[in-house]
Protein backbone atom coordinates (compact mmCIF):
# COMPACT_ATOMS: atom_id res chain seq x y z
CA UNK A 1 0.00 0.00 0.00
CA UNK A 2 1.64 3.52 -0.86
CA UNK A 3 2.93 5.55 2.21
CA UNK A 4 0.03 8.36 1.84
CA UNK A 5 -2.50 5.65 1.91
CA UNK A 6 -1.40 3.96 5.06
CA UNK A 7 -1.24 7.61 6.50
CA UNK A 8 -4.57 8.04 5.92
CA UNK A 9 -5.92 5.39 7.69
CA UNK A 10 -4.30 6.12 11.21
CA UNK A 11 -3.49 10.28 11.14
CA UNK A 12 -4.63 11.81 14.15
CA UNK A 13 -2.62 14.72 14.14
CA UNK A 14 -1.57 17.69 10.80
CA UNK A 15 1.76 17.10 8.82
CA UNK A 16 2.47 20.31 7.09
CA UNK A 17 5.48 20.27 4.87
CA UNK A 18 7.21 23.98 5.34
CA UNK A 19 9.25 24.60 1.53
CA UNK A 20 10.68 27.90 -0.29
CA UNK A 21 11.81 28.31 -3.76
CA UNK A 22 14.98 30.36 -2.69
CA UNK A 23 17.03 30.53 -0.02
CA UNK A 24 16.64 32.66 3.73
CA UNK A 25 13.33 33.65 2.86
CA UNK A 26 11.99 32.76 6.57
CA UNK A 27 11.30 29.21 6.65
CA UNK A 28 13.08 28.05 9.91
CA UNK A 29 11.58 31.23 11.59
CA UNK A 30 8.12 30.72 10.83
CA UNK A 31 8.12 27.03 12.25
CA UNK A 32 9.59 27.95 14.96
CA UNK A 33 7.34 30.60 15.72
CA UNK A 34 4.15 28.90 14.57
CA UNK A 35 5.15 26.34 16.45
CA UNK A 36 5.26 28.32 19.68
CA UNK A 37 2.20 29.77 18.99
CA UNK A 38 0.10 26.46 18.03
CA UNK A 39 1.74 25.21 21.37
CA UNK A 40 0.45 28.24 22.97
CA UNK A 41 -3.30 27.24 21.78
CA UNK A 42 -3.06 23.88 23.41
CA UNK A 43 -1.50 21.87 20.71
CA UNK A 44 1.35 19.51 20.85
CA UNK A 45 3.86 19.98 18.01
CA UNK A 46 6.39 18.30 16.88
CA UNK A 47 9.37 20.19 14.97
CA UNK A 48 11.31 18.43 12.27
CA UNK A 49 14.67 20.03 11.16
CA UNK A 50 14.82 18.49 7.68
CA UNK A 51 17.16 21.10 6.53
CA UNK A 52 20.83 19.22 6.95
CA UNK A 53 22.74 21.21 5.15
CA UNK A 54 21.81 24.22 7.41
CA UNK A 55 20.56 23.30 10.44
CA UNK A 56 19.46 26.23 12.51
CA UNK A 57 15.96 25.34 14.49
CA UNK A 58 18.34 24.30 16.96
CA UNK A 59 19.67 27.52 17.33
CA UNK A 60 16.45 29.46 16.93
CA UNK A 61 15.12 27.87 19.98
CA UNK A 62 17.75 27.64 22.23
CA UNK A 63 18.49 24.46 21.98
CA UNK A 64 21.26 23.64 20.39
CA UNK A 65 23.40 21.60 23.29
CA UNK A 66 19.97 19.26 23.72
CA UNK A 67 19.59 17.32 20.22
CA UNK A 68 21.22 13.90 20.38
CA UNK A 69 19.27 12.06 17.65
CA UNK A 70 18.24 13.36 14.15
CA UNK A 71 15.03 12.22 12.46
CA UNK A 72 17.52 9.51 10.30
CA UNK A 73 18.07 7.77 13.34
CA UNK A 74 14.40 7.36 14.21
CA UNK A 75 13.74 6.04 10.70
CA UNK A 76 16.60 4.04 10.84
CA UNK A 77 15.00 2.57 13.62
CA UNK A 78 17.93 2.88 15.77
CA UNK A 79 15.54 4.73 18.42
CA UNK A 80 11.45 5.91 19.40
CA UNK A 81 10.12 8.76 18.26
CA UNK A 82 9.38 9.80 21.88
CA UNK A 83 12.81 9.26 23.03
CA UNK A 84 14.45 10.76 20.22
CA UNK A 85 12.22 14.29 19.50
CA UNK A 86 13.69 16.77 22.38
CA UNK A 87 11.39 18.76 24.99
CA UNK A 88 11.80 22.56 24.63
CA UNK A 89 13.10 24.02 28.11
CA UNK A 90 10.02 26.42 28.41
CA UNK A 91 7.54 25.79 25.69
CA UNK A 92 5.16 22.96 26.90
CA UNK A 93 4.15 20.44 24.51
CA UNK A 94 7.15 21.09 22.00
CA UNK A 95 9.26 19.08 20.72
CA UNK A 96 11.99 18.93 18.19
CA UNK A 97 13.78 16.17 15.89
CA UNK A 98 17.03 17.94 14.39
CA UNK A 99 18.55 17.08 11.35
CA UNK A 100 21.23 14.12 10.53
CA UNK A 101 24.65 15.10 8.69
CA UNK A 102 23.47 13.25 5.78
CA UNK A 103 20.92 10.38 4.29
CA UNK A 104 22.82 8.06 3.24
CA UNK A 105 21.17 4.67 4.26
CA UNK A 106 17.72 6.28 4.48
CA UNK A 107 14.69 5.64 2.41
CA UNK A 108 12.10 7.51 1.10
CA UNK A 109 9.44 5.15 2.14
CA UNK A 110 11.34 5.25 6.29
CA UNK A 111 10.64 8.94 6.30
CA UNK A 112 7.13 8.90 5.17
CA UNK A 113 6.47 6.17 7.54
CA UNK A 114 8.41 8.29 10.17
CA UNK A 115 5.67 11.11 9.57
CA UNK A 116 2.83 8.58 9.31
CA UNK A 117 4.20 7.89 13.17
CA UNK A 118 4.66 11.55 14.06
CA UNK A 119 1.08 12.63 13.11
CA UNK A 120 -0.04 9.45 15.78
CA UNK A 121 1.79 11.46 18.54
CA UNK A 122 1.59 15.09 18.02
CA UNK A 123 -1.57 17.23 16.99
CA UNK A 124 0.51 19.05 14.35
CA UNK A 125 4.21 18.32 12.69
CA UNK A 126 6.24 20.92 10.99
CA UNK A 127 9.08 20.02 8.70
CA UNK A 128 11.38 22.42 8.13
CA UNK A 129 12.45 21.17 4.40
CA UNK A 130 15.70 22.96 2.53
CA UNK A 131 15.60 25.40 -0.13
CA UNK A 132 14.00 24.13 -3.16
CA UNK A 133 13.33 20.79 -4.33
CA UNK A 134 15.54 18.08 -3.21
CA UNK A 135 15.18 15.30 -1.75
CA UNK A 136 13.83 16.01 1.44
CA UNK A 137 10.97 17.52 -0.55
CA UNK A 138 9.80 14.07 -3.13
CA UNK A 139 11.05 11.99 0.32
CA UNK A 140 8.70 14.30 3.41
CA UNK A 141 5.94 14.82 0.32
CA UNK A 142 4.03 11.64 0.53
CA UNK A 143 3.60 11.60 3.98
CA UNK A 144 2.09 15.52 4.62
CA UNK A 145 -1.23 16.40 4.36
CA UNK A 146 -0.46 20.03 4.00
CA UNK A 147 2.20 22.00 2.52
CA UNK A 148 3.25 25.74 3.39
CA UNK A 149 5.55 27.91 0.77
CA UNK A 150 7.11 30.51 2.50
CA UNK A 151 8.12 33.71 0.41
CA UNK A 152 9.18 37.02 0.26
CA UNK A 153 7.02 39.46 -2.00
CA UNK A 154 9.74 39.72 -4.27
CA UNK A 155 9.71 38.33 -7.94
CA UNK A 156 12.25 35.48 -7.81
CA UNK A 157 11.16 34.48 -4.55
CA UNK A 158 7.36 34.06 -5.45
CA UNK A 159 8.24 32.19 -8.89
CA UNK A 160 10.56 30.10 -6.68
CA UNK A 161 7.71 29.21 -4.63
CA UNK A 162 5.59 28.36 -7.55
CA UNK A 163 7.65 26.13 -8.72
CA UNK A 164 8.12 24.20 -5.55
CA UNK A 165 4.38 24.18 -4.95
CA UNK A 166 4.25 22.41 -8.37
CA UNK A 167 6.45 19.57 -6.92
CA UNK A 168 4.80 19.36 -3.75
CA UNK A 169 1.40 19.12 -5.49
CA UNK A 170 2.89 16.35 -8.05
CA UNK A 171 4.21 14.54 -4.69
CA UNK A 172 0.60 14.37 -3.75
CA UNK A 173 -0.48 17.18 -1.53
CA UNK A 174 -3.54 19.01 -1.98
CA UNK A 175 -3.37 21.80 0.14
CA UNK A 176 -0.73 24.27 -0.47
CA UNK A 177 -0.52 27.50 0.70
CA UNK A 178 1.89 30.82 0.80
CA UNK A 179 2.93 32.46 3.51
CA UNK A 180 4.70 35.81 2.39
CA UNK A 181 7.40 37.08 5.00
CA UNK A 182 9.28 40.43 5.28
CA UNK A 183 6.52 42.91 4.56
CA UNK A 184 7.13 46.18 4.53
CA UNK A 185 5.21 49.06 3.30
CA UNK A 186 8.38 51.06 2.06
CA UNK A 187 9.31 48.19 0.25
CA UNK A 188 6.10 47.76 -1.85
CA UNK A 189 5.92 51.65 -2.67
CA UNK A 190 9.39 51.70 -3.75
CA UNK A 191 8.49 48.98 -6.16
CA UNK A 192 11.11 46.10 -5.01
CA UNK A 193 7.82 43.80 -3.62
CA UNK A 194 4.61 43.19 -4.59
CA UNK A 195 1.65 43.68 -2.16
CA UNK A 196 0.00 40.50 -0.82
CA UNK A 197 -2.82 40.16 -3.78
CA UNK A 198 -0.05 40.15 -6.12
CA UNK A 199 1.64 37.43 -4.37
CA UNK A 200 -1.15 35.95 -4.34
CA UNK A 201 -1.37 36.41 -8.12
CA UNK A 202 2.24 36.16 -9.02
CA UNK A 203 2.68 32.58 -7.02
CA UNK A 204 -0.84 31.04 -8.34
CA UNK A 205 -0.99 30.23 -4.22
CA UNK A 206 -4.02 30.74 -1.70
CA UNK A 207 -3.13 32.77 0.89
CA UNK A 208 -2.04 31.30 4.40
CA UNK A 209 -0.91 34.54 6.02
CA UNK A 210 1.90 37.89 5.81
CA UNK A 211 4.39 38.47 8.40
CA UNK A 212 5.87 41.84 8.17
CA UNK A 213 9.66 42.75 8.58
CA UNK A 214 10.59 43.10 12.38
CA UNK A 215 13.70 43.14 14.33
CA UNK A 216 12.49 41.34 17.00
CA UNK A 217 12.38 37.83 14.74
CA UNK A 218 16.01 38.32 14.17
CA UNK A 219 16.84 39.41 17.44
CA UNK A 220 15.13 36.48 19.37
CA UNK A 221 16.79 33.80 17.13
CA UNK A 222 19.84 35.13 17.26
CA UNK A 223 20.01 34.65 21.19
CA UNK A 224 17.65 31.20 21.13
CA UNK A 225 14.73 33.50 22.88
CA UNK A 226 10.92 32.40 21.74
CA UNK A 227 9.76 35.44 19.85
CA UNK A 228 6.33 34.76 21.27
CA UNK A 229 7.37 35.24 24.80
CA UNK A 230 9.37 38.21 24.20
CA UNK A 231 7.86 40.31 21.97
CA UNK A 232 4.93 42.43 21.31
CA UNK A 233 5.59 43.55 17.75
CA UNK A 234 3.48 42.86 14.73
CA UNK A 235 5.58 39.36 13.75
CA UNK A 236 4.40 37.30 16.76
CA UNK A 237 1.23 38.33 16.50
CA UNK A 238 0.75 37.45 12.55
CA UNK A 239 2.71 33.81 13.17
CA UNK A 240 -0.41 33.48 16.01
CA UNK A 241 -3.16 34.65 13.50
CA UNK A 242 -1.39 31.86 11.55
CA UNK A 243 -1.38 29.33 13.37
CA UNK A 244 -5.48 30.01 14.45
CA UNK A 245 -5.94 30.07 10.79
CA UNK A 246 -4.12 26.55 10.45
CA UNK A 247 -6.65 25.31 13.30
CA UNK A 248 -9.42 26.44 11.11
CA UNK A 249 -10.14 29.98 12.44
CA UNK A 250 -11.23 32.62 10.27
CA UNK A 251 -8.93 35.44 11.24
CA UNK A 252 -8.62 38.26 9.44
CA UNK A 253 -5.22 38.81 7.48
CA UNK A 254 -3.69 41.30 9.24
CA UNK A 255 -5.56 41.23 12.43
CA UNK A 256 -4.29 43.03 15.58
CA UNK A 257 -1.23 44.35 14.04
CA UNK A 258 -0.41 48.01 14.59
CA UNK A 259 1.64 49.06 10.93
CA UNK A 260 0.04 49.21 7.91
CA UNK A 261 1.65 47.20 5.12
CA UNK A 262 -1.05 47.19 2.53
N1 LIG B 1 9.61 38.65 9.38
C1 LIG B 1 10.92 38.83 9.55
N2 LIG B 1 11.40 40.03 9.94
C2 LIG B 1 12.74 40.22 10.10
N3 LIG B 1 13.67 39.28 9.90
C3 LIG B 1 13.26 38.05 9.50
C4 LIG B 1 11.87 37.76 9.30
N4 LIG B 1 11.77 36.47 8.92
C5 LIG B 1 13.03 35.97 8.87
N5 LIG B 1 13.93 36.92 9.23
C6 LIG B 1 15.40 36.77 9.28
O1 LIG B 1 15.84 36.37 7.97
C7 LIG B 1 16.90 35.43 8.06
C8 LIG B 1 16.49 34.15 7.32
O2 LIG B 1 15.38 33.58 7.99
P1 LIG B 1 15.22 32.01 8.18
O3 LIG B 1 13.96 31.80 8.91
O4 LIG B 1 16.47 31.41 8.73
O5 LIG B 1 15.05 31.59 6.65
P2 LIG B 1 15.17 30.14 5.94
O6 LIG B 1 14.92 29.10 6.98
O7 LIG B 1 14.13 30.17 4.88
O8 LIG B 1 16.55 30.07 5.38
C9 LIG B 1 17.16 35.21 9.54
O9 LIG B 1 18.21 36.06 9.93
C10 LIG B 1 15.85 35.65 10.21
O10 LIG B 1 16.05 36.09 11.54
MG1 LIG C 1 16.10 27.47 7.52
Amino acid sequence: MPCREKEAESRVGTVIVVASGKGGTGKTSFCANVAVALCALGEKVLLIDADAGLRSLDLVLGMSDSLLFSYADVARGEVGIKEAAVHHPIVRNLRVLTAPAGLDGVSDESLCALLRRAAQHFTYVLVDCPAGVGREISAFAPGAGRAVLVSTGDALALRGAQKAAQTLMQGGISQVHIVVNRIRRGMIDAGAAVNIDRAMDASGLSLLGAVPEDDDVAICAGKGQILLLESEGDAQRAYGNIARRLRGERVPLLAGLKGHYE
